[in-house]
Formats: C-alpha cells, sequence, structure tokens
C-alpha cells in the first residue's frame, strides 16, 4: 500500500466526471482500493473519492459514523443528565466501507444545514445543505453489490464524496460563501459549536435563540 497525494482545490482531476469502473476485481483497482485506504489513514477524515488521489475513477471510501442512538428515539427513555457529559464521537476502528460507481437517490425533499471540510480544500470549512436521507448503491470491495439507506451524518458523506464523482466540491454547494472560512478562525470566533445533533427534520428546535444553521453540530468532515 502507498500513500498517495492528494488533489486540491483547482486541480483538474477535481473538475470532471470520473469514470465507471467496469471490473472492480481488477488488480489495479484493489490496489487503488489499498492505496486509498492507506492515504485517508494517514491525512484523516471521514472519506476520500478517487479523483482526489487522481484516479478519475468512480470509487469512495468512507467512514460510517458509529450507531449513535437514533436522534429523538432516546430521548423518552433515557432522559437524565447525559447531555452535558457525553463524550465526543470518536473515530470509528473499522475500516471505511468501499463503494464502486455508486448511486444516490434522495428519500424526500429534507435537507439540513451542517459544516464540512475536505481534504482536497485543507484548512477551510463550510455550511453545506444535504439530504438528511438517502439510499445509495453500488458495489462493494469485494464485488458484492450493496444497497443500503442512510441518514444524517452518513448521508452527507456519502452525499460529499459522491460529488467528487462528478466534479464538485463543498464550496459549489453553498448557498452563502460568508459561511466559508478557516477553520482556525471559524473555531476562534465560536461560529463552530461543537453542540448537539442538528434538530430531526421533524422535530422543532429544542433550543431558542442560538439554534440555527450556525450551530448546527460540527462534524468537522474532511474528504
Ligand atoms: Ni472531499
Amino acid at each position: 500500500m502507498a500513500i498517495l497525494k492528494i488533489a486540491r482545490m483547482g486541480h483538474p482531476v477535481l473538475r470532471g466526471k470520473a469514470a465507471e469502473i467496469a471490473d472492480p476485481g481488477a488488480p489495479e483497482i484493489q490496489r487503488l482500493i489499498a492505496d486509498m485506504m492507506a492515504t485517508l489513514a494517514d491525512a484523516g477524515g471521514a472519506g476520500l473519492a478517487a479523483p482526489q488521489v487522481h484516479q478519475p475513477l468512480r470509487v469512495i471510501i468512507f467512514h460510517i459514523p458509529p450507531e449513535g442512538p437514533p436522534e429523538g428515539a432516546d430521548e423518552g427513555a433515557d432522559e437524565g443528565a447525559e447531555e452535558a457529559t457525553r463524550p465526543p464521537p470518536e473515530p470509528p476502528p473499522a475500516p471505511p466501507e468501499v463503494l464502486i460507481n455508486p448511486v444516490i437517490e434522495p428519500e424526500g425533499e429534507e435537507m439540513a444545514m451542517d459544516w464540512e471540510g475536505c481534504l482536497s480544500v485543507p484548512g477551510l470549512r463550510g455550511l453545506v445543505p444535504r439530504f438528511t436521507t438517502i439510499r445509495y448503491r453500488g458495489i462493494d470491495g469485494e464485488g458484492a453489490r450493496v444497497e443500503r439507506a442512510a441518514s444524517g451524518f452518513h448521508a452527507r458523506v456519502v452525499q460529499h464524496e459522491c460529488d467528487h464523482l462528478d466534479g464538485i466540491l463543498y464550496p459549489m454547494r453553498m448557498p452563502d460563501l460568508s459561511l466559508l472560512g478557516f477553520e482556525e478562525e471559524l473555531d476562534r470566533y465560536r461560529l463552530v459549536i461543537e453542540a448537539e445533533e442538528p434538530p430531526g427534520e421533524d422535530e422543532a428546535p429544542e433550543t431558542g435563540p442560538e439554534t440555527g444553521p450556525e450551530t448546527a453540530k460540527v462534524a468537522a468532515k474532511r474528504g
């Protein structure tokens, strides 16, 4: 396995449409996936798409966030003091999921705003709208067909990585570029707040004045 150089915004490979992979089991594809795994592990982040390592092919890898309690599901049974002491999410130990020739379909039109970063746009974060719930399908690293439903951060990561396959970087999805900034400055000025999950799509916000796009959970996703 090799750690590959990551293309940064401005490189043409990030602007093109990546090609379908005809043979997911081909040795060069398997090697690319292994190298992407090594590269993501080295760089840190939630996911990586092949164009980011200068390969215009339709393959992405991403970490599926650990299953927390479904949003809103636990609140009746588990009321207590955990809110304040809940530890921050830790990187999942499992290897990232591999998805070849992925196809995404939104489930419904609900979208949510949250912060994203990208290994190809280093040092920056922006507030990006994404579909809250999607279905995606494709082929996994062993050549098996996969189809899954995803919501929340999981859905966000998959949408972010799939965008790379079509030449789209997250700033291109932002309706308000004033919310694109350097991580350090956003942290310093607390535009970025490590807070609760954003309210579920059907729920009214629980907290009053500070609830808004700026208080959405900071996932600091880099992909
Ligand atoms: Ni990215």
